[in-house]
């Protein structure tokens, strides 16, 4: 599908889906482990669903080590899966090299945080530029053609004049101009899908909204499928269209990212927005990425993924911890405050949260019950208004 198809496709439309993937890292085996029937694994991505559409941004937010570039590499076929399914245009496909990897890639493009290691600092942009139009073809018949095709992709990520920066080495660009260059060096292959994997946060500040508007004007002028990965929910907020929350590998919560940062329902979404202090600060000093994670980790810190903890994952850490979350995987539970909000949480579920009630003694349970569906809505905007 071309640029000008793809920006007539409708916006809103599924073109690639996660289906329960999965993805176990080996362990390196000890003497002791060579005894044990379950080999360890590193639990790194487990069970992950969602769908990315058309013309959207879909923000997946966590803490470091929750399994967000696992994902982002599961999409774009680096790693192979453990089990799941990945569905382009609903079609499941799994590919390892040769054409169709090539196939599959002109289609999903992933972009990595660091711009200056992923460019060929001995090459030039236009080496870069010019390869990646001739290898997903691209690139027309002769010179005049290509010459115009690269001055598009410069013109389209907002490097202008193009010859300004054709004949440039990596080294003589400012970091979101390389990011620029990576950028514009993914729209060679024409993608309906780009993964972003933390793509401003090696960025100063100043130049990381700058960055973030051209994706966004990317979405909305050619209708591209986005998954931005983040830290920091905030700028999720001012970015995302729908946002979804992971910890230790499982997804938690997700939405609309309005909804999921302004009020969100999973205790750890909370912990993360009481730890962001204002969304301004994507623009501002910058201490948001850091403060948030470090504030999180000062209540507790992510589980083992080797031998993640059973029932909800959360759990040693959660403030509402109630017997069943010790034991029991929680489901996706509607929350009923906006449509498509959900969250992985027991909290939600009126039965459990009755058997748990005081009275029925779970020992380790915060002596607050938390609140019902309808009254969190209330508790989670107080939060956030503190935070703010
Ligand atoms: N190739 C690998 N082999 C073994 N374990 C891995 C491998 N890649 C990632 N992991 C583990 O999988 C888990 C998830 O890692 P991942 O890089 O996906 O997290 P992340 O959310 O992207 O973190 P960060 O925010 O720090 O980039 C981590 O525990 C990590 O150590
Ligand atoms: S399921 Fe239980 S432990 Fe997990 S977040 Fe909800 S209340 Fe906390
Ligand atoms: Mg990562």
């Amino acid at each position: 599908m071309t640029l000008s198809e793809s920006a007539a496709a409708p916006v809103d439309e599924v073109v690639l889906e996660a289906v329960g993937l999965t993805k176990h890292f080996p362990v390196r085996r000890r003497l002791r482990d060579l005894f044990s029937r379950t080999p360890a694994v590193v639990h790194a991505v487990d069970d992950v669903s969602f769908a990315l559409r058309r013309g959207r941004v879909t923000a997946l937010v966590g803490e470091s080590g929750s399994g967000k570039s696992t994902v982002a590499r599961l999409l774009a076929q680096i790693y192979p899966r453990t089990a799941g399914d990945i569905r382009l245009h609903g079609t499941s496909t799994r590919v390892r090299g040769g054409r169709p990897f090539r196939s599959y890639v002109r289609r999903v493009q992933l972009i990595l945080q660091d711009p200056f290691a992923s460019l060929n600092p001995v090459h030039t942009v236009r080496y870069h530029l010019t390869r990646s139009l001739k290898i997903h073809g691209n690139a027309g018949h002769g010179a005049e053609d290509l010459d115009a095709a690269l001055g598009r992709l410069l013109t389209r990520v907002s490097l202008t004049p193009p010859e300004r920066y054709l004949d440039a080495f990596p080294h003589e660009l400012s970091g979101g101009q390389r990011q620029r260059v990576a950028i514009a060096r993914a729209l060679g292959a024409d993608p309906e899908v780009l993964l972003a994997d933390e793509p401003v946060s090696m960025l100063d500040v100043s130049i990381r909204l700058g960055v973030l508007n051209l994706l966004q004007d990317l979405k909305e002028r050619l209708n591209i499928a986005i998954l931005y990965i983040t830290h920091d929910i905030a700028s999720a907020r001012y970015f995302a269209d729908e946002t979804i929350v992971m910890y230790a590998g499982r997804m938690v919560e997700g939405g609309d990212s309005e909804t999921v940062t302004q009020n969100p329902a999973h205790p750890y979404t909370r912990l993360l927005t009481d730890s962001a202090p204002d969304p301004e600060r994507i623009t501002g000093d910058g201490a948001g990425v850091d403060t948030a994670a470090g504030k999180d980790r000062g209540q507790g810190e992510p589980p083992s993924l080797i031998a993640p903890p059973a029932g909800c994952r959360f759990h040693p850490r959660c403030p509402h911890a109630m017997r069943r979350c010790t034991t029991d995987l929680p489901p996706r539970l509607d929350i009923g405050d906006r449509p498509g909000h959900w969250a992985a949480c027991w909290l939600y579920d009126p039965d459990t949260v009755a058997a748990d009630a005081p009275g029925s003694a779970a020992p380790d349970a915060d002596p607050a019950v938390p609140p019902p569906p309808a009254a969190v809505e209330q508790d989670g905007t107080a939060t956030l208004g503190e935070a703010r």
